[in-house]
This record gives structure tokens, C-alpha cells and sequence, in this order.
């Protein structure tokens, strides 16, 4: 059974032939690295529409742990047949457990899009009592605050619109599971993420890649978030496949490479949730309009896909790709050194790994998780020792990332640029 993503052009056919060497990630795996994506998505950005408990994934897979291994220390009593069947019960039972655990996971973040309206309103609603509660006279000093809430109140029942479309889609999204009939759709990071399509950060990884003549490359782009990196990559004519474990990531990819073709044909108000650094109140109510590309437009015979998982976990052999390109992705990790061992066992001898990005350690802030935060210099010597070599190197270049232009507070990152070869 194939756990290949179908979040993958469909033009020419239902699902791209896959780049050499690559074989299925193993369903199990993926599992685990979408639940796992999600938990830390939970801790990152707490969702009023979740419920604090959310189902106690782990918990639950901990318990069932215990009981099978209760079971497995009463075997040495029982006759070697019972035993067998006895562990090939516990087997099932855990398997069983983990499909639970991947539909909960699924419904989790079902419903974070499906709640999406309803948070925002009550955000709103919060607004207007409070301003209500104000003196008359004070009131009537900002005749267009209120019909400025309702402006807000219509560009989320938009948003939540788009989100139910998204979302509408998923139930079939897996080539290898039917998640029933759970969709309904909402979040708040989508938003700022279909913006993020229209962004050109990844201009300067492909500078690289535009600037050589390789035929019959594939490439890989671990952690493509929407997908547009690696569908850039496409354009040039690479095999190229995307990696994502995010669910949120993956349902708007989905829709927005398969569903979406007209170009600018949808339209998002990614700015109403920033009630702050506004300098001017229809800054707030603004649109941007997606996608800025029809992605329907790769040329006839490309190879494009995504997978869905953990990178880490589905690919694990060896020297099979031509091209690993990381852009905001090498500080997701625990423990970056770990990315680096995996991107090189992976790399064929010759291989390249171009990168971009900063490093804003995603762990750095969750006291109970494991994160190694180390600084360039200290990843560069790691490389090195590996035995990468060198072949570009920018330590500073400027990047914004999700960025609202109009807004009185920016973040610009300073991003490091590398290109590294894994000898012959
Ligand atoms: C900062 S975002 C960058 C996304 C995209 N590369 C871009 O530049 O817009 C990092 C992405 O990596 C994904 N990610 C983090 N750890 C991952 C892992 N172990 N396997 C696959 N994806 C992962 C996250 O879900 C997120 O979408």
C-alpha cells in the first residue's frame, strides 16, 4: 500500500511517476510524523476551537504499549503456539491503536480549520463590547470603528469559505486511507501561508539550480510547506518531490495544486487576525489574491510529487538523490545534526545540498522537548567532518518570511546560503 501523498499534479496523470530509487515511505512512518507534526503545531499556535485534552494522543499509545507488554511477560508460560498468536494479537491491537491515533489526529486538525469562523467572530465580538463599553462621547469620536468590525466579520466568513473548500478535498487525500466524512475546515496559519505562495524567497535557492545544466536530476525539498519551492524546482525541469508532515500544510497544498488553476482566481484576508501595528485601518481588511502561478502549467512529462511524513523517517536510503534543497527548514529539527546525517547518507557521491535559511530553532522555546541549537559556525564544522565540500557560501542574505508589508512591525531574517557536494 502506498502511503505517497496524492497532494500531486494531477494533469497529466492521477499520480507522477516518482524520481529513480525512490521507494514508498512506509505508511507506519508516516503516521507517526503527521501526528507528530501536528502535536508540535498544537504547541506552537493553541487553537480555541480544540479542546485543551485534544484526545491525549500519547498518553493513549503509552497505555497501549503497557498492556501488550503485560501480555508479552505472561507468554513464557503459555505453549509457543498460543504465544505466537497471543504477540500476533498484540500486533494487531497496536496497529489498530495507531490508525486511531492518526484519525484522531486527522479530526484534530479538521476541526482547527472548521473553527476557524467561530474564534475569529468571538475575537471580534470581544472587540466591540469593548469598545462599546467605552463613554458615548468617546464613541463618537470613531464613527467607523464599528462598520470596521463588520468589514472584519465579512472578510472571515470569506476565509472560513476558502478553509471549507480546502478542507472539502481531504477525505481522499491519502492514496492509502479514507478518513470518512470529518471535513469541515479552518486555521489561522493558512492564511499566512497561502500568502507565502506568492512570496519569492525561494528565488535564491534556484538561483543555484538555474545556473546549472543538470538533465535526469532528482531533487528532493524536505519540509515544502506549500509546495512551492519544489514545484518551482519542476518548472526548471528537475524531478522533483516535495516532503511535508504538516496536515495543515498538506490540505492547502493539495487545494492549491490541484484545485486552484486560474491565476489570482482566490482570495484570502490574511491580515485580519493583526489587530496591532496598523497604520491605517483598511491595511487590516486587505485581500491578496492566490495563486500568483497557474500550477497547472509545469511542462507535459514533468515529475512532481509530495510525500507525506517525517523526512527523517521516510527516506532512509541511501545514496538516492541528486539534490537535497532545505529552504526554512534545517532549524525544525531536535537535533540538526541528525537532518545533516540523514541528508547525507541520502545524497548520491556527487550529490549537492543547497540551503537556505536562518536559524530560529523551532524546539528552542518547548522545555520537554530536545533541541541542540547550534550556531552556523558550529553546523559548518559539522558539514565539513562529514566531509561536504564547500562550493557557495552567502552568510547574509536578506529574507522576510510571511511578512505583511504594511504593517508598523516587520521581521527580516538574515538568512545563511550554502551549497555543499558530497564527493565521489
Ligand atoms: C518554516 S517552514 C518552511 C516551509 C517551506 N520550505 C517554505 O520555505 O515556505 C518548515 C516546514 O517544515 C515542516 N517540517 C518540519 N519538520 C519536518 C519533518 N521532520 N519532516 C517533514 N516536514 C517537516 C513543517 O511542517 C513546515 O511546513
Amino acid at each position: 500500500m502506498s502511503a505517497t501523498c496524492a497532494v500531486s499534479r494531477k494533469a497529466q496523470s492521477p499520480l507522477p511517476p516518482r524520481p529513480p530509487g525512490e521507494r514508498d515511505p512506509p505508511a507506519k512512518a508516516m503516521r507517526r510524523g503527521l501526528r507528530r507534526g501536528h502535536e508540535e503545531e498544537r504547541e506552537q499556535l493553541p487553537w480555541p476551537g480544540e479542546s485543551a485534552g485534544g484526545g491525549g494522543g500519547e498518553p493513549e499509545v503509552e497505555q497501549a504499549a503497557s498492556l501488550s507488554d503485560e501480555r508479552r511477560r505472561r507468554q513464557p508460560q503459555e505453549p509457543r503456539a498460543l504465544a505466537a498468536a497471543a504477540a500476533a494479537a498484540g500486533r494487531v491491537e497496536e496497529e489498530a491503536e495507531e490508525e486511531r491515533l492518526e484519525r484522531e489526529h486527522f479530526r484534530r486538525i479538521i476541526n482547527a480549520f472548521r473553527y476557524y469562523g467561530t474564534n475569529m467572530h468571538e475575537r471580534v465580538n470581544r472587540t466591540e463590547r469593548q469598545f462599546k463599553s467605552l463613554p458615548a462621547n468617546q464613541q463618537s469620536l470613531l464613527p467607523q470603528f464599528l462598520p470596521h468590525l463588520d468589514k472584519i466579520r465579512k472578510c472571515i466568513d470569506h476565509n472560513q469559505e476558502i478553509l471549507q473548500t480546502i478542507v472539502n478535498d481531504c477525505v481522499h487525500m491519502f492514496e492509502n486511507k479514507e478518513y470518512g466524512e470529518d471535513c469541515g475546515i479552518s486555521i489561522k496559519k493558512i492564511a499566512l501561508r497561502l500568502k507565502r505562495l506568492a512570496e519569492m524567497e525561494t528565488e535564491v535557492l534556484i538561483w543555484y539550480l538555474q545556473a546549472r545544466d543538470f538533465s535526469k536530476v532528482n531533487i528532493l525539498v524536505p519540509g515544502a510547506g506549500l509546495g512551492r519551492l519544489a514545484w518551482e524546482i519542476a518548472m526548471l525541469g528537475y524531478a522533483c518531490q516535495g516532503n511535508e508532515w504538516s496536515l495543515f500544510m498538506l490540505f492547502s497544498s493539495n487545494f492549491v495544486l490541484n484545485r486552484c488553476s486560474e491565476i489570482n482566481s482566490c482570495k484570502l484576508y490574511p491580515w485580519i487576525h493583526q489587530f496591532s501595528n496598523n497604520r491605517r485601518s483598511a491595511d487590516q481588511i486587505r485581500p491578496i489574491y492566490f495563486p500568483d502561478v497557474d500550477p497547472h502549467s509545469l511542462p507535459s512529462g514533468s515529475n512532481f510529487s509530495m510525500t507525506a511524513g517525517d523526512f527523517q523517517e521516510i527516506y532512509s536510503e541511501c545514496n538516492t538523490w541528486d539534490c537535497i534543497a532545505t529552504c526554512f527548514f534545517i532549524d525544525t529539527a531536535h537535533n540538526v545534526i541528525d537532518y545533516i546525517d540523514t541528508i547525507w547518507k541520502i545524497l548520491k557521491p556527487g550529490g549537492i545540498w543547497i540551503n537556505v535559511g536562518p536559524l530560529l530553532y523551532h524546539f528552542e522555546n518547548l522545555g520537554n522537548e530536545l533541541s541542540i541549537e547550534l550556531s552556523y559556525e558550529d553546523i559548518k564544522n559539522v558539514i565539513l567532518q562529514y566531509g561536504f565540500h564547500i562550493e557557495v557560501e552567502k552568510e547574509s542574505v536578506l529574507s522576510t518570511y510571511t511578512v505583511n508589508e504594511l504593517s508598523m512591525m516587520k521581521y527580516y531574517y538574515e538568512c545563511v546560503l550554502f551549497v555543499v557536494r558530497k564527493p565521489e
